[in-house]
């Protein structure tokens, strides 16, 4: 495979991801079993991620989708709702799914606001911890992978809204920045 010119090395293989979102598409098929989940992706970053887990959860889901902003370069900034969701989700049981989690501070603050809008349980997947750079307390019920404090690239992550389309997660080259 042609690794991309701006980034540094491979962290996380294509394959690698494949596997993983089939663990957890069987961890998530047995936890909700008994109910039909709403899975709400965070745009843009959680895209590729949720297509990949969604084909391997074997029950029925719904999905939609929400954009918060929280990010700007390569440090954490504010938390702005840019597009909310469509599906009521009251009562419902939500599934956050989420690229990575990084300060915390976007995953504590739609948690807590879809808890706000009536949902009954809300749950976390993220594909990536960095548990190095938490400044809030939160976690994620489901982890891809966890992985140092690195800014990378590929597989919905993004610099500068470029990369996303990679399909493996990269560390990219300071040169790039
Ligand atoms: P948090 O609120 O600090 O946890 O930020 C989470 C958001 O920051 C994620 O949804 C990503 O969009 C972005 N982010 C955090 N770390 C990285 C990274 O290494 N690469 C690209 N985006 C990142
Ligand atoms: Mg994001």
């Amino acid at each position: 495979m042609v690794i991309h010119k701006d980034v540094e090395k491979i962290l996380i293989s294509n394959e690698e991801i494949a596997k993983r979102c089939k663990e957890l598409g069987n961890e998530l098929s047995n936890y909700y079993k008994n109910e039909v989940p709403i899975t709400v992706g965070l745009l843009k970053g959680s895209v590729p991620f949720m297509a990949e887990l969604v084909k391997n959860i074997a029950i029925d889901v719904e999905m939609d989708f929400m954009d918060v902003s929280s990010y700007s370069g390569t440090e954490s900034t504010e938390v702005k709702i840019i597009k909310d969701l469509e599906c009521p989700i009251k009562d419902r049981s939500v599934l956050i799914v989420e690229d990575v989690i990084d300060t915390g501070k976007t995953l504590k603050t739609v948690k807590e606001l879809l808890y706000t809008k009536g949902a009954k349980e809300v749950k976390i997947v993220c594909l990536l911890d960095k548990p190095a750079r938490r400044e809030v307390d939160i976690s994620a019920d489901w982890t891809g992978f966890v992985i140092p404090d690195e800014f990378v690239i590929g597989f919905g992550l993004d610099y500068n809204q470029k990369y996303r389309n990679l399909p493996y997660v990269g560390v990219i080259k300071k040169s790039a920045i």
